[in-house]
């Protein structure tokens, strides 16, 4: 099978991410999720954080295989160097779209033999973004819907909320 790369920022991941992962780990093997270490905003969760909660959740989903990993520079050398044969990216609605458009054929012009795939994540997910569920989370409201429990934790430790 054909090897693929889940990049993101997973600050942190949600349901909406592991949504995808159920879905690519169908096409792809080995499916690597990576973590950038410098996403372009200003993260809540350190990579290594990000990246141990990544790790957490997909336990507790039961999604074993699936080897996580943190980059930092340009997806494009990343995937290279991990010599997949597709990058996967996650959509939700068309507002994703033009953003997405722009990564794929600007990878595509860094690298022809890459190419990217686009999962559309489950109806129920499609409004879903980490940051909705950062949101939620400052105010003390319930993301249990939104994330895994060990997000949930992660949440309330770094807003000091007490359970919803
Ligand atoms: O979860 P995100 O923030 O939508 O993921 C975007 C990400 C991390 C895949 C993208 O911003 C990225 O890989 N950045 C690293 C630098 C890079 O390669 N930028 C794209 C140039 S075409």
């Amino acid at each position: 099978m054909p090897k693929a790369i889940y990049p993101g920022s997973f600050d942190p991941i949600t349901y909406g991410h592991i949504d995808v992962i159920k879905r690519a780990r169908k096409l792809f093997s080995p499916l690597i999720v990576a973590v950038v270490e410098n996403p372009r905003k200003t993260p809540l969760f350190s990579v290594e954080e990000r990246r141990r909660l990544v790790e957490e959740a997909l336990e507790e989903e039961g999604l074993e295989g699936i080897q996580v990993i943190t980059y930092s520079g340009l997806l494009i050398e990343c995937a290279k160097s991990l010599g997949v044969d597709a990058i996967v990216r996650g959509l939700r609605a068309t507002s994703d779209f033009d953003y997405e458009f722009q990564l794929a054929l600007t990878n595509r012009d860094l690298d022809n033999d890459i190419e990217t795939v686009f999962l559309m994540t489950a109806g129920k997910y499609s409004f879903l973004s980490s940051s909705i569920v950062k949101e939620v989370a400052r105010y003390g409201g319930d993301v249990s819907k939104f994330v895994p429990r060990c997000v949930e934790r992660a949440l309330r430790e770094k807003y000091g909320v007490r359970p919803a």
